[in-house]
């Protein structure tokens, strides 16, 4: 059995010739020139300068020596800072604890003279265990540094590639956001053409559409469902830019009326159906006028076949409609009227939930709204309601807090295209 898997470099110090012979033929022959590398010096002088060429792993000096003593040659070797383990030996004086002073100068070990083959034997195999172990920590430790090198390589590639897809995240992102708000500026250019076309009810579609996105959130719709009745709450009455002017006006004044005869529902969808992204949105604009009972059109659908986004806009575009054709009636009013298409037209849940809308409006709108003169008009104030001119061209939205540049481009339009009536502004 092997202590070590590499021969070991063993230096022994001592001026007696035959000592130095026996102890490298006993260890010669008990560990072989595999094992150990015999080296041998006649004194301490000779010993330090071998041993700092040699690099000795393991030293074995007599205390008496000519000139340097083994004491004075161990500090010596232990200042150099030689990885040796060193081994003093002595004959046996009853007077002197050696191995104590042996130990104060940093010997490993200590053996008495004149040297038995099986102590001797001992102590170096000892050693040379003591050597195979640290080179198996040592071994064990390059093992474990090495593969925590590899994790940290490993987790930099990591870190590099979450921050390349952190990059990318963002600009996917900014991309999308980029998207979204093209597509919201041509869903607005669309509303404002509806609109320059319908002054009976102007502000109706972003009405409808702050309706429904408030009914569809109370219902726990999902983000993109609202985003799509949203846009097509906007532009559910694209269709109607296709009718007949007069006809245009009486959709207006009574939907109760048009509802059953018209087919701008289906004019709308065919307009936006092949284009990218208004899919979903044609589709909810298809089924605005079908009715709950299966009596609207155009497909006769009952109850939960309409999808849930067209029986929202469909009561929805019914409340402000009729709002704006009875500018006298109450809001408890017009909530009775459409309450009385409970089941028929309308779904009674989504009335539900547009009757709480419609109530929280009317405490909020008597508590702060206020008209004045466009030439009232101060920075500061917030608009109560949309700001159009009279030819219809939708100037400011509701909730748009003015400031001193708005104010002079509203007066300096004024004078070109006067602004509608008076301005709504919260107080
Ligand atoms: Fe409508």
């Amino acid at each position: 059995m092997t202590a070590t898997d590499s021969k070991k470099k063993l230096l022994f110090v001592d001026d007696d010739p035959a000592m130095v012979k026996v102890v490298g033929k006993i260890l010669g022959n008990a560990l072989g020139p595999e094992l150990i590398e015999f080296h041998e010096a006649e004194s301490g002088e000779k010993g330090l300068e071998i041993a700092g060429e040699l690099q000795p792993d393991i030293v074995i000096c007599d205390i008496n020596l000519p000139g340097m003593n083994g004491f004075e040659f161990c500090r010596k070797i232990r200042q150099s800072r030689l990885h040796a383990t060193v081994i003093l030996m002595s004959a046996y004086d009853e007077n002197e604890d050696y191995a104590l002073e042996a130990k104060e100068t940093g010997a490993d070990a200590f053996l008495i003279k004149p040297i038995k083959k099986g102590e001797l034997l001992f102590v170096v195999n000892f050693i040379l265990r003591i050597e195979h172990l640290n080179e198996t920590v040592l071994g064990k430790n390059h093992e474990l540094q090495e593969d925590q090198r590899r994790l940290n390589d490993n987790l930099k590639d990591i870190m590099q590639m979450n921050s390349k897809l952190e990059s990318q995240n963002t600009q996917i992102s900014s991309m999308n956001k980029e998207l979204v708000e093209r597509f919201d500026s041509t869903v607005g250019l669309l509303t404002n053409i509806i609109e320059l076309n319908q002054s009976q009810h102007r502000g109706h579609s972003e009405r409808v559409a702050e309706i429904a996105v408030c009914i569809a959130q109370n219902m726990g719709m999902s983000q993109d469902s609202i985003g799509s009745l949203r846009t097509a709450a906007r532009l559910h009455e694209l269709g109607i830019v296709s009718l007949p002017r007069d006809e245009t006006v009486e959709e207006a004044l009574d939907e109760g009326k048009s509802r059953p005869v018209t087919s701008h529902p289906m004019v709308a969808e065919m307009l936006l159906k092949g284009f990218a992204g208004f899919e979903s949105v044609a589709e909810l604009i298809r089924h605005m006028h079908e009715n709950v009972d299966g009596s609207g059109k155009p497909d006769g659908l009952v109850g939960e076949q309409i999808p849930l986004g067209s029986r929202i806009l469909s009561a929805a575009s019914f409340y402000d409609h009729y709002m704006m054709a009875h500018p006298d009636s109450s809001i408890l009013e017009v909530i009775k009227k459409v309450e009385q298409a409970n089941g028929t037209w309308f779904d009674e849940n989504v009335v539900s939930f547009l009757s709480g809308y419609a109530l929280s409006q009317s405490q909020s709108s008597d508590e702060k709204t206020l008209s004045c003169s466009v030439f009232a008009l101060k920075e500061g104030m917030v608009l109560a309601s949309d700001l159009y001119s009279e030819s219809g061209i939708n100037l400011l939205r509701k909730g748009t807090v003015l400031d001193r540049d708005m104010v002079n481009k509203i007066l300096k339009f004024n004078n070109v295209d006067p602004i509608a009536g008076q301005v709504q502004v919260k107080s």
